[in-house]
């Protein structure tokens, strides 16, 4: 059975994730085991960090102690990524790197391409969790699925998984891939619900890897999170990301470009939430939630009543 959920805090298990991922003293020693992977809790989102941005940010996360960068080809900062991780001096294997393949480049030939490109603009000979960006019903799920387990077989990944795929897909693709799939970086903060998903998610063995945790930023405006925030004398920010990353299971990539937000956004494994704050903050999820709404979305697992197509927005 894989294990799941693990928070790693015991002497042991410290010990094989300092091997994994020796991480800076200061750096938290927290990661999700799935499916043989060791998933740092909390890394830096990219989306929109692009060019000199792009490495500026990635070179403050890597400083600032984190050790779990996620980019993707169609965000085009896989090159800045790359330069910030070359010029870090933290050694290659000590950081998570994270890429996606867009959903035009589903078919095996296409994918395989896709996949050699992204990791040679990373600079670097693989990567750790290569994940199929958005499902694409037009391409054959077995398709994709075997281009993705051959991307491992090959070595420019070390894991595999999917990201926005609703759970009756996840079920398929888990079902048709013979190497374990470790991920589902789907959406998820305090205004979208993502129960059946956990449950989905834990059933085989896998992270949730919350991508827009801050919900693009929404949350941070919230009355509850504000007021749970002066109770804990710590950021809005931080209250949320500690929501996610507290629960089993779950990593979280909050994206920053903000060389001071991006170390307060890391500041998250010092302080807890009781079980009466989680609750309220879970208490905020409502129809209306989502944020990410291109307009290749599949069909997700709750209804959307106020969908609208978005195509800028597409983490
Ligand atoms: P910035 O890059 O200027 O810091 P999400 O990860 O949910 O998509 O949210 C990203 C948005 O939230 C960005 O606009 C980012 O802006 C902002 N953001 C990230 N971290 C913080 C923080 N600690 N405090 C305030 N805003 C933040």
């Amino acid at each position: 059975m894989p294990h799941y959920g693990t928070v790693i805090t015991n002497l042991e298990s410290r010990k094989i994730l300092a091997m994994t991922f020796p991480l800076h003293a200061s750096a938290p020693l927290q990661a999700v085991a799935a499916n043989g992977a060791l998933i740092p809790r909390l890394g830096l989102g990219t989306w929109q960090s692009t060019h000199d941005e792009g490495v500026r940010a990635v070179r403050a996360a890597l400083d600032a102690g984190y050790r779990h960068i996620d980019t993707a080809a169609r965000y085009e900062n896989e090159q800045a990524v790359g330069q910030a991780l070359a010029a870090c001096g933290v050694p290659r294997n000590d950081v998570f790197i994270t890429t996606k393949v867009w959903h035009t480049e589903l078919r095996a030939a296409d994918f395989r391409r896709a996949a050699e490109a992204s990791v040679a603009r990373l600079g670097i000979d693989h990567v750790d969790l290569l994940l199929v960006h958005w499902p694409n019903p037009e391409v054959p799920l077995e398709e994709t699925i075997g281009a993705l387990n051959d991307a491992q077989r090959r070595g420019l990944t070390r894991h595999i998984g999917v990201s926005n795929f609703p759970v009756a897909l996840l079920d398929r693709a888990v079902a048709l891939s013979p190497l374990p799939l470790v991920a589902n970086q789907c959406e998820y903060h305090p205004y979208l619900d993502q129960t059946k998903m956990l449950a989905a998610c834990s059933r085989h063995g896998m992270a949730l890897i919350s991508h827009s945790p801050l919900g693009s930023g929404k949350l941070l405006a919230d009355p509850v999170i504000a007021e749970i925030a002066r109770q804990h004398d710590k950021q809005r920010a931080q209250i949320i990301l500690r929501w996610l990353i507290q629960q089993p299971g779950v990593a979280a990539i909050p994206k920053s470009s903000n060389p001071v937000r991006i170390g307060e956004n890391l500041a998250v494994f010092d302080f807890e939430l009781d079980a009466a704050s989680m609750a309220r903050i879970s208490a905020l999820a409502r129809a209306d939630g989502r944020v990410s709404k291109p307009a290749w979305h599949p069909e997700w697992d709750i209804a959307d009543t106020l969908h609208t197509p978005s195509p800028a927005a597409q983490p």
